[in-house]
């Protein structure tokens, strides 16, 4: 943070005093005021985080980031430095879920907005994701939630269903927590790229929903504000990528937990719990008797239960 700072205090030529920002798990994030009133956002990017596979690397995050500023959605990127980005600061309010919740069309059209921009430098798949994390959860012995790796072959049953009926890939931040929502004004913006990739819409649409606990119908509610309809293909392919959220970001807790201890520490955040309340919730899902539905919908199949014939007959009565 020193080194960065000083960079900071030479490209602007004034006083500049930094004030940390909590709340990220994991970077080292501050405002950073110039005596001349201007207000910046310093992020300095722990290398470690990229080095555990727990986000992609550095350039990659810097390039994305130029990218979603582009699109008018992520903070414009005033300065860079080695492992440190200058940001414009987003004078606004960071959300919480249930602020996420309340919000669910502003937040439909802030991703529609960087969905159109430039395409981000690299791919990201939540089933590669996933992959990886099992991988180095077994190479370093780390635990996972007991009866986690039961829920594989249903993973490999999504994966097999979305890509029967592919939708094109766009560029996606695919880590939206509600604290990477800034609302500035009637605008949502977007923070923080360090899982950023091209990849299926109806992954950032899951993801949210599985980050701010939406219920089905709020679920459905934001699919409707991004995809302007209700198609069971699309709302379906949403609750299926709520379930790879929680499914894969458990093991982005377990690995964060495992490989960067001393960090957790400092972060005053129980992983671990976490880790257990995404598997909980994912298996919760995954039992649910509408999840062979949801399956049928994205692969174009009628429904396994025709609606009983009387039903339309007593409609044209
Ligand atoms: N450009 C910005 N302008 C204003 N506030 C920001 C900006 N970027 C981040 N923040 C604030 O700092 C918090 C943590 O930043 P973030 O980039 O998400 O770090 P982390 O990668 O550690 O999660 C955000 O939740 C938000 O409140
Ligand atoms: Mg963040």
């Amino acid at each position: 943070m020193p080194d960065a700072l000083r960079d900071v205090r030479e490209w602007a030529g004034q006083p500049v005093t930094e004030t940390p920002i909590k709340g990220g798990l994991s970077h080292r994030i501050a405002r950073l005021d110039a005596a001349d009133g201007q207000r910046w956002l310093l992020r300095v990017l722990d290398p470690r985080v990229s080095a555990a596979g727990l986000g992609i690397p550095l350039e990659q995050e810097i390039a994305n980031t130029v990218r979603a500023a582009d699109a008018g959605v992520g903070p414009r990127v005033l300065h860079r430095m080695p492992g440190a980005l200058l940001l414009e600061y987003l004078d606004g309010v960071t959300l919480d879920a249930d602020a996420v919740r309340a919000l669910p069309e502003p937040v439909a059209s802030a991703c529609r907005r960087l969905h159109a921009g430039p395409r981000f430098v690299n791919d990201f798949s939540i089933f590669r994701k996933l992959g990886e994390f099992l991988a180095l959860c077994r190479v370093h012995g780390l635990s996972v939630p007991r009866g986690y790796e039961d829920r594989l072959p249903s993973a490999a049953e999504i994966e097999r269903a979305l890509a029967a009926d592919p939708l094109p890939t766009v560029p996606c931040h695919n880590d939206l927590l509600p604290q990477n929502f800034i609302r500035c004004g009637r605008q949502v913006r977007i923070v923080d790229y360090q899982l950023s990739g091209n990849n299926d819409p109806a992954f950032e649409l899951g993801d949210i929903a599985a980050e701010a606990d939406y219920d089905p119908d709020l679920t459905d509610r934001l699919s409707r504000a991004y995809f302007g309809g209700d198609e069971p293909r699309l709302t379906s392919r949403v609750r299926l990528n709520l379930i790879m959220s929680n499914l894969t970001w458990t093991l982005w807790f377990a690995v964060h937990h495992g490989l960067l201890r001393e960090q957790a520490a400092d972060a005053d955040f129980d992983y671990d719990a976490e880790a257990a309340d995404k598997f909980a919730q994912a298996a919760r899902d995954l039992d649910d008797p509408g999840f062979g539905r949801l399956i049928d919908d994205v692969r174009g199949r009628a429904p396994r239960i025709p609606h009983p014939p009387h039903h339309h007959a007593r409609r044209l009565a």
